[in-house]
């Protein structure tokens, strides 16, 4: 691994603006790190993908990445997490974070009868059932596939009615099954967050794994003596898919216009190269 010079970023990629609330946390806890965004728009969503799809998508963002210099990849989606994440951290010889063992950690914190919403991908992995159950075996989850969530944000259609009557749609089951917690199982959805709430009793408590996978990653930096004391290079957006559009879309999250590349992934061959082994 090269070593910190204080310059080196932190890489983050979702398949879209989902990502973004991973960023707000990383501002938000650790200010003085330099990051770099990668958003793989040209092949969104990434829920309704297959697991061998996901894992090549990954692969070749990770040794993008991995060829731009990063100390630490996060992975700020929970579809790559939920079906990718065990195998790439055995080829990739960098830190990777996922979004899911922080997310139900934080869920068993917080009540016990705990409802998920996630992509369909996420959804029929189990994995957030089967984290949390390892974490606590009394808790009880109900996972909810939310199809329809990642496109309609990122036509912005936020603030149509008919994005509340599917969020009330994908919401009614768990209502019924009487939660006290409900789990963001899929970034994009915090920025629906005003739309859950109105329909939510006011006693659900809702977790957002973000807020954890950054403070998992602020402990994992620290521990291999990896934090920034510099003040941070500006954010590095990068997209597969038209930078203008997710220009457009993101500032009403990022409080500014951000400057957006697009990139070419190096495509995988049919059979997975690995870019490092770990010893
Ligand atoms: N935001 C991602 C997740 O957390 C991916 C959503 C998608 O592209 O379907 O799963």
């Amino acid at each position: 691994m090269t070593t910190n010079n204080g310059q080196q970023r932190i890489g983050i990629f979702d398949s879209g603006v989902g990502g973004l609330t991973v960023l707000r946390e990383l501002y938000r806890q650790l200010p003085n790190e330099s990051i770099l965004y990668f958003g793989d728009t040209a092949r969104l969503p990434y829920g309704s993908r297959t697991k061998q799809e996901i894992l090549q998508f990954v692969r070749e963002i990770l040794r993008w990445m991995v060829q731009q210099d990063i100390k630490m990849a996060i992975m700020a989606c929970n579809t790559s997490s939920a079906l990718a994440l065990e195998t790439v951290r055995s080829e990739f010889n960098l830190p990777i974070l996922g979004v899911i063992l922080p997310g139900a950690r934080a869920a068993v914190q917080h009540g016990q009868r705990i409802g998920v919403i996630a992509t369909p991908a996420t959804a029929a992995s189990n994995a957030y059932r089967r984290a949390i159950s390892e974490i606590d075996t009394t808790a009880q989850v109900w996972q909810v596939g939310c199809p329809e969530f990642v496109p309609l944000i990122e036509q912005n259609r936020l603030h149509d009615p008919y994005t509340t009557e599917v969020a009330r749609e994908y919401l009614t089951p768990l209502m019924q099954e009487g939660i006290d917690t409900l789990v963001y199982g899929c970034t994009h959805y915090p920025h629906l967050a005003p739309v859950l709430r109105a329909i939510l009793p006011s006693e659900v408590k809702l977790v957002d794994p973000a807020v954890h996978v950054v403070a998992a990653a602020a402990q994992e930096l620290d521990l291999l003596g990896l934090l920034n004391t510099q003040p941070p290079l500006p954010t590095r957006f990068c997209v597969s898919g038209c930078p203008q559009q997710f220009a457009q879309l993101s500032v009403q999250w990022l409080g500014c216009t951000p400057m957006v590349e697009k990139v070419y992934l190096p495509t995988s061959p049919h059979s997975p190269v690995l870019l490092e082994q770990v010893d």
